[in-house]
């Protein structure tokens, strides 16, 4: 855990918040009873997965100044975040994370944990765009970054442009001496202003153990 608390504080630019936790194997109720409305049904690995994600994001809101307050879920399972803040959660095997931010600075905001050791080769074959297949070959582990950052990315612009693109829909060069990644295809169906936005997204991530973590954020203008 505390690798990820130390990759999450090397890639959070100034003004973004980050909290990180053990998904805890047996844990209470929820919080507030309308993120409930989320869990009807859900398996205890997963209302454990919620509840970790949601402390982390009120620790992430409370590092930027904010009360704690419920985050439901939209009915997307977008988590609905206090007015003027933008946030993202994710989790992956036993740990969780979140993200919070300023609307007033970002104007997208998207994390993504993913393991390095589970993509099969044919999950590579539709994540990889042909533009990154000559970096990437074989290799497991740089497969399962471009995965992350492409979630990362979805997270980031969904709650704006609502897009539900493809995983080759975008394209990234990797660069692995900055620990960066940049967009330098985006499929041309998409909207004109998403397409501009992803050439401007930053994305930065960080390898520990067997899991990659992504941040992609876009600055306003
Ligand atoms: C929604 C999605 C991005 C979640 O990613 P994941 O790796 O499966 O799971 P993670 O643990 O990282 O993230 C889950 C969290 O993302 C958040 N989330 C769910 N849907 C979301 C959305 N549409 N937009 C933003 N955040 C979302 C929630 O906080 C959720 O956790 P919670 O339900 O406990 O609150 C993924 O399941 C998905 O549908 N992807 C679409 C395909 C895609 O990514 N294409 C890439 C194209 S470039």
């Amino acid at each position: 855990m505390n690798e990820l608390d130390d990759a999450l504080q090397a890639l959070v630019p100034v003004g973004v918040c980050a909290s990180a936790a053990v998904v805890a194997e047996v844990v209470g109720p929820v919080a507030f009873a309308e993120e409930g409305q989320h869990l009807v049904n859900a398996v205890s690995a997963r209302r454990n997965e919620f509840i970790g994600g949601r402390r982390c994001a009120r620790a992430a809101l409370a590092d930027l100044g904010q009360a704690a307050v419920a985050l439901p879920a939209d009915a997307d399972g977008v988590p609905v975040w206090p007015s003027g803040v933008l946030g993202s959660i994710s989790h992956s095997r036993g740990l969780c994370c979140a993200v919070a931010a300023n609307a007033a600075v970002l104007a997208g905001l998207g994390l993504d944990l993913e393991k390095t050791n589970r993509l099969s080769s044919r999950a590579m074959e539709r994540v990889v765009h042909a533009a990154e297949a000559a970096f990437v070959g074989e290799s497991q582990r740089f497969g399962s970054l471009l995965f992350s950052a492409k979630e990362a990315f979805f997270k980031a612009q969904y709650p704006v442009w609502g897009a539900q693109p493809n995983f080759k829909d975008l394209a990234f060069q990797i660069d692995s001496t900055n620990q960066a990644l940049a967009v330098v295809e985006v499929a041309d169906y998409l909207p004109e202003t998403l397409r501009t936005a992803a050439t401007r997204m930053q994305f930065r991530y960080r390898f520990f153990g067997d899991y990659v973590v992504t941040l992609c954020w876009l600055m306003r203008p």
